[in-house]
C-alpha cells in the first residue's frame, strides 16, 4: 500500500477487496473509492452525509464479474443485443490502466484511466477509451471515446449508477415527464412518461430516449436530493429490480432493492453514438446533492 499526497486531496492505494485492488480519494469535501476493475467508482460520500452511491453487500470482487453497485460502465453495448454473450459489454469486467492522478486548483482530485486494447476486433473496432473521475464537492465522471480506426465506429454506453436511498417507497425521480421510453418489462414497447415524478411500487426497467434533461432523485427518508446532470448523453435508464428479481440475483441482497435506485446516463438503442474515423465523443455526468 502506498499513498500520494496531492496539493489538496489525497490518494491512497488500498489492497481492496477479494481479488481486486482499489484507490481511496479524499478531498476537503468528500471521500471516494475507485476499483481499476471496470473503472468502477464504488463510493462517493460527502463529509457528514450518507453515501451517495449504493454498493451491494453481496457484490463479488473477482476478475470475471462486474462489481454490483457504484458506477459500472456498460460499454460498448447495453443489455444483451443479438449475437452478444456478455450483458452490458466487456468494459465493466476489464482492468483499466491508471494513467494519471491530478489535483486541479479548485481542490478536487481527478483520476484518469484507460481501457486496455481489446483483442477481439470483430467484437469491437479500434477506439481509444478513457474515463476521468473528478472527486470534489460533487462527483464527475466522463467517458471519452476516440475512433482510431479508419472506418465508422458505433457503440452504446451507459454509466450504470446505483444510488443509495433511505427508503425506495419514499423516493421520487423527477425530470422525465413527457419523455418517450422503451419498457424493458413489456417487450421494449415504446411509451411516453406521463408522471411528474416516477415512484416505485414494483420492478421498473426503462430506457428513456432523446433526453438530455437533469434528473433529480428526491429522497424524503434521507432528506436529500441527488441531482444527475449530464452532457453528451441522450438516454437515461431507470431501474429497480424489486422483490423477485432481487432474490434471483446471486450478487445482490434480497432486501437491498429498498435502499437503492439506478438512474443511468448514456446513449442506448437509437441514441447509440456513431463516430467517423478520428472523431471523439464525451459522455459526462455530474452528481451533486442538497439537503431538504
Ligand atoms: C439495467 C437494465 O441497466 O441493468 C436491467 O436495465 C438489468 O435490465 C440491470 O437487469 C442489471 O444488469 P446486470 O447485468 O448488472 O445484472
Amino acid at each position: 500500500m502506498s499513498d500520494a499526497n496531492l496539493q489538496h486531496g489525497r490518494v491512497t492505494f488500498l489492497d481492496g477487496r477479494g481479488d481486486l485492488s482499489a484507490l481511496e480519494i479524499t478531498t476537503p469535501w468528500s471521500r471516494a473509492e475507485i476499483f481499476p476493475h471496470g473503472a468502477t467508482v464504488t463510493q462517493f460520500q460527502k463529509t457528514g452525509e450518507p453515501p451517495v452511491l449504493f454498493l451491494s453487500q453481496c457484490s463479488r470482487y473477482t476478475n470475471d464479474a462486474p462489481i454490483r453497485g457504484g458506477i459500472p460502465i456498460a460499454f460498448p453495448w447495453f443489455g444483451k443485443p443479438e449475437g452478444k454473450t456478455m450483458q452490458h459489454g466487456f468494459a465493466r469486467v476489464k482492468d483499466w490502466e491508471l494513467k494519471e492522478v491530478a489535483s486541479p486548483p479548485d481542490g478536487s482530485v481527478t483520476v484518469r484511466m484507460r481501457l486496455p486494447n481489446y483483442a477481439d476486433a470483430t467484437a469491437w473496432p479500434g477506439c481509444n477509451v478513457e474515463y476521468v473521475v473528478t472527486v470534489g464537492e460533487a462527483l464527475g465522471v466522463e467517458l471519452i471515446v476516440t475512433n482510431k480506426s479508419a472506418s465508422e465506429a458505433a457503440y452504446e454506453d451507459c454509466l450504470h449508477t446505483y444510488f443509495t436511498v433511505g427508503d425506495i417507497s419514499q423516493v421520487a425521480v423527477i425530470g422525465l415527464k413527457g419523455v418517450e421510453y422503451l419498457d424493458a418489462l413489456d417487450g421494449r414497447k415504446r411509451k411516453t412518461e406521463t408522471a411528474e415524478s416516477i415512484r416505485f411500487t414494483a420492478e421498473l426497467d426503462r430506457v428513456y430516449l432523446n433526453t438530455a434533461h437533469v434528473v433529480e432523485i428526491h429522497d424524503a427518508a434521507l432528506r436529500r436530493v441527488i441531482r444527475v446532470a449530464k452532457e453528451g448523453s441522450r438516454s437515461t435508464v431507470v431501474w429497480n429490480p424489486w422483490i423477485a428479481k432481487a432474490k434471483a440475483m446471486a450478487d445482490y441482497g434480497d432486501e437491498e432493492y429498498k435502499q437503492m435506485v439506478c438512474v443511468e446516463s448514456g446513449n442506448v438503442a437509437e441514441n447509440q453514438v456513431k463516430l467517423r474515423a478520428g472523431e471523439s465523443h464525451r459522455t459526462v455526468v455530474r452528481i451533486s446533492t442538497t439537503k431538504i
